[in-house]
């Protein structure tokens, strides 16, 4: 149907019938047709944010209210997205500043877990650390709100060849390079080399025949000797890339002699340190990635500073109603209860905390909201008198990797030549970040500390002057460092996370959870605008 089919009728008209009679799928079905909305099956088409002439095209205005639960990246982004369409809306927020997981600890920074732990950070003035996300794809919808907000970027390092692998001696594991932390560009220079010349001789015996024409073979080892930097007989005795030996020496820059000997091949497969090269090929961790200058925080303060209307902190909600007309959310503020009365509520609370919430959803989406399980996740920051990282081992930003359980090592990606600088000591996940939060945060520290030290000795103990950590599981706004849908529960209209997307009654549900960019802010960002389209084509169908 096109809207020359539609004689006799106005197109607003059309719609408008069409919404008196055939709900809100009818209308949306005809509005992508007439293409006033993208359609909500083509994840192609672009999102195009709810217009005050919307409503107005249908001779009427929008007094329609939301009440958005959560002033997380989700939450402020439909807050933000739906104030374009003329909504009022109402933003009720538990806790304290807007951002949720993206939180940047800072000079006075406080938390409070689960079990009482408090802690307060006492980085310097001009220090900081993102507790939760800490990167940004380029191709992310984070960077298309940040730069319609403003949000002035600068590159994120997510890898540098100056970083280490590092495997923690021990008996049973880690091989024979365990204890010595080897450069990345070592660990590919050499791992590369090896593999090459391994490949260009089976392909050189003929092993690879059936599988190779001639030509292939010749193109083949082309790129072998290149990929591989092998000799012109394809053997492999070593490469510039992994560095000289007399680097560190003074005048070494001049005289730079042979490169350093290729590490042996049976150690470098032992120390498993080639699993690591395929992290940053991934679709989510490959440069460029970019951080928001002076922290990740500015993203939501951008948006929180967009949203013109109401955002209700310390207004933890309790009670969520849906009603014949609209939703009533209870919560509490100043010890008070109270109410809001809207017509639609997008609720982005974390599905591990809505069991919680008193509601009358149906018995099927409370039983959906209770299957995705919460991951836990931790961090720990180190705030340093002295960049020894960058003046001693001339690491410029990027990442070790490690197989202990303080997982990797994050040298900042800012203040570069500074005086001081915060590293994150440990990022983790799961066992290791439960064992993690069960100790106290001096005895985090004091661990991360211990398994930094076999990396980067001394100075990792000795320079060291205040740190913060967070455990997200112990959190009580989050619980979770973010959830995953159990196997088989996301995925179409006949699973849990398919039947959450579509709204309970008047409810919507959104969040980086609603998402298939779990722990990610464009997760979070893509819910949103899936939300803000689905409620904006059924307000005005309705
Ligand atoms: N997005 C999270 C990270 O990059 C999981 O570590």
């Amino acid at each position: 149907m096109t809207s020359t089919t539609t004689t006799g009728l106005s197109r607003r008209h059309f719609l408008h019938a069409l919404g008196v009679t055939g709900g809100a799928g009818a209308v949306l079905g005809a509005m992508e047709t007439l293409g006033v909305v993208p359609a909500a099956s083509a994840h192609t088409v672009a999102f195009q944010a709810p217009r005050d002439g919307d409503f107005s095209l249908q001779g009427r205005a929008n007094r329609r209210h939301v009440v958005v639960l959560g002033a997380g990246v989700a939450g402020l982004a439909a807050a933000f997205e739906l104030q374009k369409g003329g909504y009022r809306v109402t933003v009720l927020e538990a806790g304290d500043r807007p951002g949720g997981r993206n939180w940047t600890a800072r000079r006075d920074s406080t938390s409070v877990e689960t079990d009482g732990t408090r802690q307060t950070a006492r980085f310097d003035r001009d220090q900081y650390m993102n507790m939760g996300p800490a990167r940004i794809p380029q191709h992310h919808t984070t960077m298309q709100y940040c730069r319609e907000l403003g949000v002035p970027l600068e590159v994120f390092a997510n890898a540098n060849a100056s970083g280490y692998y590092f495997n923690q001696p021990s008996a049973t594991a880690g091989g024979p390079l365990a204890g010595t932390p080897v450069r990345h560009r070592a660990a590919k220079a050499d791992l590369f080399g090896h593999t090459s010349a391994l490949l260009a001789k089976a392909v050189s015996q003929g092993s690879l025949d059936a599988e190779l024409s001639a030509a292939d073979k010749e193109n083949l080892i082309g790129y072998l000797r290149s990929f591989g930097a092998l000799t012109a007989t394809d053997t492999y005795v070593g490469s510039g890339r992994a560095g000289y030996p007399r680097d560190d020496e003074p005048g070494g820059w001049f005289d730079r002699g042979t490169p350093l000997a290729p590490m042996d091949l049976g150690d470098l497969l032992a120390a498993g340190v080639g699993r690591n090269f395929s992290f940053e090929a991934g679709w989510d961790q490959a440069m460029m990635m970019f951080q928001p200058v002076g922290g990740m925080d500015a993203i939501p303060r951008a948006l929180a500073d967009a949203v013109r209307s109401v955002i209700r902190y310390g207004a933890p909600v309790s009670g969520i109603q849906n009603t014949p007309t609209g939703v009533t959310v209870t919560y509490t503020r100043d010890g008070a209860t109270k109410t809001v009365d809207a017509d639609y509520c997008v609720c982005t609370i974390p599905p591990q905390l809505m069991g919680g919430i008193a509601s009358n959803f149906s018995a099927q989406t409370k039983a959906d909201l209770a299957v995705p399980v919460p991951v836990s996740v931790g961090k720990v920051g180190q705030q340093y008198r002295r960049r020894f990282w960058e003046t001693d081992e001339q690491i410029m930003g990027g990442i070790t990797n490690t197989n202990m359980d303080n997982g990797t090592i994050w040298y900042p990606s800012s203040g570069y030549l500074g005086a001081k600088g915060v590293v994150v000591g440990s990022y983790n996940f799961g066992a290791n970040a439960d064992a993690y939060g069960a100790l106290t945060p001096a005895e985090r520290v004091a661990r991360t500390v211990e398994r930094g030290s076999l990396v980067h000795g001394a100075p990792y103990r000795d320079e060291l002057e205040t740190a913060f950590t967070v455990a997200w599981h112990k959190m009580p706004l989050q619980k979770g460092g973010w959830v995953g849908w159990p196997a088989g529960t996301q995925g179409g209209p006949e699973t849990a996370y398919g039947r959450l997307t579509l709204p309970d009654g008047n409810t919507y549900f959104a969040g980086d959870h609603m998402s298939y960019v779990i722990a990610w802010q464009h997760g979070a960002f893509e819910s949103a605008r899936h939300t803000v389209t689905s409620l904006h084509t059924r307000a005005l169908a309705t």
